[in-house]
C-alpha cells in the first residue's frame, strides 16, 4: 500500500503536533454517559426509548463560553452510535462532529470520547442521535452555554433558567420507522407533540413577579412548532446564539432544529397557566400542553387553550423578519455583535440549494441538487485526511440546481477556506423545510415568495440579520444566507426534517486548506476510532514507516494510539 509524500506530511502532522490540541488554560468539564435503551411512556403507551444515563431527554450540558467539555459515550444499544451536537462549532475540529462523514460510529459495547471546546460561543443547541433514526427514539438533550462572568448579558440574571425540548413524536419505535423508510415509503403524521419527554402535563414553577428564561428548541422530526403560553408575553433575547432585539411576542414558531431563548415574567394573578405547543402547516393540529405553576397557585389550569396560527405562512415569515440582532450586546467576546459588517463584505460566491422529493429504483428519495445522499463506508473527513481515494469525489454535488432527475452519490461540495459565501436554499416544494450547517453561525440575509432572482439582493437585511445555525424556508420560497468560511473541516449541510435527512437531503461542505498548521485545523484526535476503508492494514504500515506506537485493543476495538 503505497503512501505518497501528502499522506506522510499528514502523518507528521498527526504525530507532530500532538501538544496543544486543546487550550489548557480553559476550564474542563467532564460528563460520563451510558447510552441505553428503557421504557418510556410519552404517549401513554410503552416504547423502548434511548436513554442517557437513565434519563429521556438525556441531561442538559451546561458549559460557558471556550469550556472544554470531554464526554464519554458508552455505546449500549444493540446498533451502532453516535451524538451530534446541533450549534457547537467543533471549530477547527470536525473529526469530533458525530455524523457519519466525520467520525466512526461507536460499536455496541464500545465507547468513545467526545473532546468539544465550544470556543467563542454563546447560546442555547441541544444534542441528539446521528445515525440510523435513532433520534425518533429519544437521545437528545439540552446544550447551553453562559457567557464569561465579565462580559455583559444585555438582560438581568433570570430567577431561573429551564431547557424546554418541543417535537413531534410517533408511537412506532426507531426501528419500524427506519423499516418503512427503508422499505421505501413515506411516514405518516405523527403521534404527538412532547415537552421535555412528556406528552402532556409537563410542568414549569415560577415564582409570581419574577422573570424565567426558556430555552426552547424543536428536536422532533419533521413538523415546525407553535409555542405560547396563556395569558403570558415572550420576551425573545437570543437565536442560536445571538442576542436579539428584545421583541416581545404571543407566540412563537420553532421550526424542526431551531432554538430560541425567550424571558418570561409571571405576572399574572397566581394560578396554573397553559403552556401549549401545535403543529404548523399541518391540515391536522397536533396539539399539546405544559404547565405554567406558580408557587402560591390558587388553582389548576382553566379556560380555554389558547389558539394560535395554524397553516398561515406570512404570520410565520413576518415574525421570521422581525427577528434581528441586537448590534450594541456583546455575543461571546466583550465587543458588540455589530462590529463585524457582514453586511459590508463582498460575497466571492453564490451557491444555489434546491430540494427536490422522487422515486429511485422505486423508494422514496430526497435530494439537494437532484443528489440524493448515500453514506461511504469510510468517514469522508478520514478518507480526506489520510488522502484514501475512492470514498468520494470534491463536486460531486452542483452548486447550482441541475434540473435533473433524483441519482445517488456521496455529495461533497468543495469550498475555500476564508470565503465569504452567499448560499441560497430554493424550496419550489410545497412543504415547509429547514436547513442547518454543522461548523457555523450564518447570517439569515433574506427570505421571501416565490423565486429567487439577483434582484432579491435588493430586500436583504445587510445591517442586524441574526446569526444562527439552523434556518427555515417556507413553501414555494427562498431563503438566503452569508458564511464567512473560517471554520476548516468536512461540515454536514442537511434537512432538519428527519426522513428527509435519512433518505437523502443532506451533504458535506469540504472547507479545505493545503495548510497543516494548528492554527487552521487540529491533527485526528488520538482516540479516534477506525472503521471502513480507514483499517488495520493501513496502519499497521504507517506504523512500520512512522515508527507510531499502534496498540490493538481487542476489548475496546481498534482505537489509534500514537
Ligand atoms: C450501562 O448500563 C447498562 C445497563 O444498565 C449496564 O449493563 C452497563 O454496565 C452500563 N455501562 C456503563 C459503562 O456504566
Ligand atoms: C419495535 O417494535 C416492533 C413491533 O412493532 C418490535 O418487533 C421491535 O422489536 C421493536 N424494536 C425495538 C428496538 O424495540
Ligand atoms: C473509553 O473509556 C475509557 C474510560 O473508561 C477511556 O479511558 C477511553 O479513552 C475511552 N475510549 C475512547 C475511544 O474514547
Ligand atoms: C440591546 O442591548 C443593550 C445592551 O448592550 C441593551 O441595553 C438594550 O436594551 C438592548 N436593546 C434591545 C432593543 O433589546
Ligand atoms: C465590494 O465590491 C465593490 C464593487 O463591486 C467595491 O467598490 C468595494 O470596494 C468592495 N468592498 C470590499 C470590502 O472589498
Amino acid at each position: 500500500m503505497p503512501l505518497n509524500l501528502a499522506v506522510a506530511a499528514s502523518i507528521c502532522s498527526l504525530f507532530c503536533s500532538l501538544f496543544a490540541i486543546v487550550s489548557a488554560e480553559d476550564p474542563y468539564r467532564f460528563f460520563n454517559w451510558n447510552v441505553t435503551y428503557g421504557d418510556i411512556y410519552p404517549l401513554g403507551v410503552r416504547q423502548r426509548g434511548i436513554l442517557i444515563n437513565w434519563q429521556f431527554p438525556g441531561p442538559d450540558i451546561h458549559s460557558v463560553t471556550n469550556d472544554n467539555l470531554i464526554i464519554n459515550v458508552f455505546n449500549s444499544l444493540d446498533e451502532p452510535f453516535l451524538l451530534s451536537w446541533n450549534g457547537i462549532q467543533n471549530r477547527r475540529n470536525s473529526f469530533e462532529d458525530g455524523v457519519y462523514g466525520t467520525t466512526c460510529p461507536i460499536p455496541p459495547g464500545k465507547n468513545f470520547t467526545y473532546i468539544l471546546q465550544v470556543k467563542d460561543q454563546i447560546g442555547s443547541f441541544y444534542y441528539f442521535p446521528s445515525l440510523a433514526f435513532h433520534k425518533a427514539a429519544g437521545g437528545f438533550g439540552g446544550i447551553r452555554i453562559l457567557s464569561r462572568p465579565r462580559i455583559p448579558v444585555p438582560f438581568p440574571d433570570p430567577a431561573g433558567d429551564y431547557t424546554v425540548l418541543i417535537g413531534d413524536w410517533y408511537k412506532s419505535n426507531h426501528t419500524d420507522l427506519r423499516a418503512h423508510l427503508d422499505k421505501g415509503k413515506k411516514l405518516p403524521l405523527p403521534d404527538g407533540i412532547l415537552i421535555n419527554g412528556r406528552g402532556s402535563g409537563a410542568a414549569f414553577n415560577v415564582e409570581q413577579g419574577k422573570t424565567y428564561r426558556l430555552r426552547i428548541s424543536n428536536v422532533g422530526l419533521q413538523n415546525s412548532l407553535n409555542f405560547r403560553i396563556q395569558n403570558h408575553k415572550m420576551k425573545l433575547v437570543e437565536v442560536e446564539g445571538t442576542h436579539t432585539l428584545q421583541t416581545t411576542y404571543s407566540s412563537l414558531d420553532v421550526h424542526v432544529g431551531q432554538s430560541y431563548s425567550v424571558l418570561v415574567t409571571a405576572d399574572q394573578p397566581a394560578r396554573d397557566y397553559y403552556i401549549v405547543v401545535s403543529s404548523r402547516f399541518t391540515s391536522t393540529v397536533l396539539t399539546t400542553t405544559g404547565i405554567l405553576h406558580y408557587s402560591n397557585s390558587a388553582g389548576p389550569v382553566s379556560g380555554p387553550i389558547p389558539g394560535g396560527p395554524t397553516v398561515q405562512i406570512d404570520w410565520s415569515l413576518n415574525q421570521a423578519r422581525s427577528i434581528r440582532s441586537n448590534l450594541t450586546a456583546s455575543g461571546p467576546r466583550p465587543n458588540p455583535q455589530g462590529s463585524y459588517h457582514y453586511g459590508l463584505i463582498n460575497t466571492t460566491k453564490t451557491i444555489r440549494l434546491s430540494s427536490s422529493a422522487g422515486q429511485v429504483n422505486g423508494k422514496q428519495r430526497y435530494a439537494i441538487n437532484s443528489v440524493s445522499f448515500i453514506p461511504a463506508d469510510t468517514p469522508l473527513k478520514l478518507a480526506d485526511y489520510f488522502k484514501i481515494g475512492g470514498v468520494f469525489r470534491i463536486g460531486s454535488i452542483s452548486d447550482n440546481p441541475t434540473g435533473g432527475g433524483i441519482y445517488q452519490d456521496t455529495a461533497v461540495m468543495g469550498a475555500d477556506y476564508r470565503a465569504f459565501i452567499e448560499i441560497v436554499f430554493q424550496n419550489d416544494e410545497d412543504i415547509i423545510q429547514s436547513y442547518h450547517l454543522n461548523g457555523y453561525q450564518f447570517w439569515v440575509v433574506g427570505m421571501d415568495g416565490g423565486q429567487w432572482t439577483s434582484a432579491s439582493r435588493n430586500q436583504y437585511n445587510l445591517r442586524d440579520a441574526v446569526a444562527r445555525v439552523t434556518v427555515q424556508v417556507y413553501p414555494k420560497s427562498w431563503s438566503a444566507i452569508y458564511i464567512a468560511l473560517d471554520n476548516v473541516g468536512m461540515w454536514n449541510l442537511r434537512s432538519e426534517s428527519w426522513a428527509r435527512q435519512y433518505l437523502g437531503q443532506q451533504f458535506y461542505l469540504r472547507v479545505y486548506t493545503a495548510s497543516t498548521s494548528l492554527r487552521d485545523e487540529y491533527p485526528i484526535p488520538k482516540n479516534a476510532r477506525l472503521c471502513g476503508k480507514f483499517n488495520v492494514a493501513l496502519l499497521i504500515y504507517a506504523r512500520s514507516v512512522y515508527k507510531w506506537n499502534l496498540k490493538l485493543t481487542p476489548a475496546r476495538g481498534l482505537i489509534l494510539f500514537y
